[in-house]
């Protein structure tokens, strides 16, 4: 039996010289939007469970380059992607590869909760449906009770599972869109501003679930909070002008970062 807590192992694997797998990788990652270019050459790798923060001023391109992670920029005709992503080492922009699938391995949470317009239940029941990831109904439900514990919501939600999504509090809404996207069973979790709708209370649920989350899941969050950032991400990667200017462990980049724009951001001398 491992006795090892999560810190020894930490430590155990630092001791070794070991690093994480690489989950995702950006090289090379632009975009333009029409004529104006919204990214230049980010070059930016996502270590496997962990937490990756993206911190940067407005407009800075954060979630430009979440959106490249499951091809959501897809959805937006003027929209152009180039250079190279990689999940687990393959291209994701490959021809060959199933849009809707890699949308259920990179999952995505929005920063307005967004139930859909249905049961509690149905709102998580609907992605293992359509990818005929269950066989009956008894396998349904076990999903859709798994999702919800793991989403920190089973306790609040067990006796209602019957009653709209949309009638739960703000914070409820989030985690009911963030079992939603852990039904599919995903490798990899991405949140724009998760908690930017929420009250501090909501949001500190959210960031517990979030390093809970990352014992099974990579998750990349871009947020505007410094604290969060500095609460629940071990990488910290910033953004300006559509540039990545440094990226690094989080402890560092909050204490001792190496370039004056990111000093200027985290103490708050601009953005
Ligand atoms: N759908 C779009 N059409 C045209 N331009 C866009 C679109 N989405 C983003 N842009 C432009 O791309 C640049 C980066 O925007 P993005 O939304 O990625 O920034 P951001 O860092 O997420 O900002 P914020 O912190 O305000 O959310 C901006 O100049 C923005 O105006
Ligand atoms: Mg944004």
């Amino acid at each position: 039996m491992n006795m090892l807590t999560e810190a020894g192992v930490e430590q155990q694997l630092a001791d070794q010289g070991n690093t994480p797998a690489i989950k995702m990788r950006g090289k090379g990652v632009t975009v333009h939007y029409g004529d104006k270019q919204a990214l230049f050459g980010v070059d930016l790798d996502v270590p496997e469970k962990q937490v990756t923060a993206l911190i940067g001023p407005s407009g800075c391109g954060k979630s430009t380059f979440l959106r490249c992670l499951n091809r959501m920029n897809d959805t937006i005709p003027i929209c152009r992607v180039g250079g190279d992503i990689t999940l687990d080492g393959e291209d994701i922009y490959d021809p060959k590869i199933d849009v809707v699938e890699l949308r259920a391995r990179v999952g995505m949470v929005f920063q307005k909760p967004n139930p859909f317009p249905k049961s509690i239940y149905e709102n998580i029941a609907y992605g293992p449906r359509i990818h005929g990831l269950t066989k009956n109904k008894a396998e349904l439900d076990a999903v859709v009770e798994s999702s919800l514990r793991k989403a920190a919501l089973w306790d609040e939600v067990k006796d209602r599972l019957q009653e709209p999504g949309t009638g739960l509090s703000g914070g409820q809404q989030q985690r009911l869109c963030i079992a939603r996207a852990i039904a599919v069973s995903p490798e990899v979790i991405l949140m724009d501003e998760p908690c930017s709708a929420l009250d501090p209370i909501a949001t500190a649920k959210v960031e517990e679930l979030i390093d809970e989350l990352r014992q099974n899941y990579t998750i990349v969050i871009v947020t505007h909070s410094m604290q969060q950032a500095a609460r629940v991400s071990q990488r910290t990667a910033m953004f300006h002008l559509g540039y990545l200017v440094e990226e690094g462990a989080t402890d560092k980049m909050f204490t001792n970062p190496d370039d004056k724009r990111t000093q200027d951001y985290i103490t708050g001398r601009f953005g």
